[in-house]
């Protein structure tokens, strides 16, 4: 259907290729298509608004009644309608740009129980009719971010000489060793077996499958011929944590680079982390100011701030004084030793350091096995970058390259080596120095968005308990 973007109309200059890929006079009727978001009617006009995704504001179309009946315009009125009007783009005092209109066809009718009349609907409400919330100026705005940032992330990487590397969705291996992982079965629900062994032999792989928490361990593979490389997919997890900022399935973004130790990804994670931002202040404005008017006040100073500022950087034994020097009521009391709960990443982020922070060098006993050891024998050279209102977005480290020591590592938790044998091959084969990061997408979404939780980042959230 041939018609213009009103994003294109409302910005327009004389002559101009519309976002749709037709060109149009503005001197001609112009055709456009949308949904009714609001209408109403008056003596001798009515008028209807419209919006059909390519921007965040509505075009108004204004129907003269001395020109048109009712009948040819009143099935367009219900909100929810999806039309195609043409007109004349005519500028208004008062209002902008608006269209005249000269002719009206409704595309699908919508019945009165279309449940978004109202102008304002909670986020709770929302989250019970997700399939609609992308009707939402809200939802527009932060899905359209979503795709803004998403592509952002690509461009960055691919500037710096990453290669983008597609992982495996289905895996034998545990990355983080967490335990999280969904499985994945064709085997029947009652089958019946005298030993895991025998059950699991007996499923599609021949193997107990899952849902991958990571793409860590292949990128790292991949990196190993490649140099540096990203993967950007979907990961599982089958957490019990019921928190806005935990859903059981989410997008990310896994550089790996060869070469490089803690501090070099260190580098390369805050260059990123800016660039992206920089990115979504450049082609995001009207998302943005509108999210600041949904309860995101003073977004776009505080992203510009992070933009042109030095991230802080503490090591998680100078964090763990301040913690206990702060005075604070934790409800999670803390010790050297103890993993660093939500509540005091928020205290050193938002308290402390009031801007995002890596905490490094964490004790070993709470990281994964792959981490690169510490001379002191107690530490990891790992780091997470936490931020202010959320916590940690991204979870980092250099990778041990020693064969013996990894392999002492997997030993000590317990972990079957057979299973990992062609990880352990990396260090046998050329082993060298890389390290690696994990950005979890929506966390970062809910960075520069302000939303307030997870769930609404997500066309579809799936979370504990919800799917
Ligand atoms: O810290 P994590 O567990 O690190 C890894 O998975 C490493 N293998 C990454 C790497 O080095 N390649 O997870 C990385 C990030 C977290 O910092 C967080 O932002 C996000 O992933 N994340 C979640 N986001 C939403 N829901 C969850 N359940 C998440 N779990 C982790
Ligand atoms: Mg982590």
């Amino acid at each position: 259907m041939k018609h213009a973007a009103i994003r294109d109309l409302l910005g327009c200059p004389a002559q101009f290729l519309g976002s749709n890929g037709y060109t149009f006079d503005l001197e001609d009727v112009i055709p456009v298509c949308g949904w009714v978001r609001t209408s109403r009617e008056s003596k001798n006009v009515a008028f209807i608004e419209i919006n059909d995704g390519s921007c965040l504001k509505n075009l108004q179309i204004v129907i003269d009644k001395e020109r048109h009946e009712r009948k040819e315009y009143e099935k367009a009125m219900p909100v929810g309608t999806s039309v195609m009007v043409t007109g004349f783009l005519v500028q208004s005092y008062r209002n902008g740009k608006e269209l005249r209109m000269e002719s009206m066809e409704v595309l699908g009718e919508c019945p009165q129980d279309f449940p978004l009349q109202k102008k304002h609907h909670t986020l709770e409400y929302l989250r019970t009719i997700p399939h609609l919330r992308p009707r939402t100026k809200y939802f527009e705005a932060v899905l359209r971010v979503r795709g803004v940032l998403s592509f952002a992330i690509h461009e960055y990487f691919m500037t710096e000489g990453f290669t983008y590397v597609h992982t495996p969705i289905i895996t034998g291996s545990d990355c983080e060793g967490a335990g999280e992982m969904f499985r994945v079965t064709t085997n029947a629900w009652d089958a019946k077996a005298s030993s895991a062994e025998e059950y699991f032999s007996q499923d599609f792989f021949g193997a107990k499958a899952g849902l991958t928490v990571s793409g860590q361990l292949e990128g790292e593979m991949a990196a190993m011929g490649l140099g540096r490389i990203y993967t950007f997919g979907p990961t599982f997890r089958a957490e019990h944590s019921n928190t806005t900022r935990h859903a059981a399935e989410f997008w990310q973004i896994e550089p790996e680079v060869c070469f490089a130790d803690l501090f070099d990804i260190m580098e390369i994670a805050e260059s990123f982390i800016k660039s992206i931002i920089n990115e979504v202040l450049g082609n995001c404005l009207d998302e943005l100011e509108y999210l600041e008017s949904q309860g995101a006040a003073g977004l776009r100073d505080r992203l510009w701030s992070v933009v042109h500022h030095d991230f802080g950087r503490i090591s998680y034994t100078d964090a763990i004084e301040i913690l206990k020097k702060s005075g604070k009521d934790f409800k999670y009391p803390v010790e050297w030793g103890v993993d660093l709960q939500t509540e005091h990443e928020r205290y050193l982020t938002e308290e402390v350091f009031k801007k995002p922070v890596f905490v490094t060098d964490y004790p070993a006993k709470i990281k994964a096995f792959y981490m690169k050891q510490n001379p002191d024998g107690k530490t990891v050279a790992a780091t997470d970058l936490l931020v202010p209102g959320i916590g940690e977005i991204i979870g980092c480290s250099e990778r041990e390259a020693d064969y013996e020591k990894l392999k002492a590592a997997m030993e000590n938790r317990g972990m079957p080596l057979d299973a990992y044998q062609e990880y352990l091959d990396t260090r046998r084969y050329g082993s060298v120095p890389h390290s690696g990061f994990g950005l979890g997408f929506e966390r970062m979404l809910m960075y520069v968005t302000g939303v307030q939780n997870i769930r609404d980042t997500l066309l579809f959230p799936r979370t504990v308990g919800s799917l």
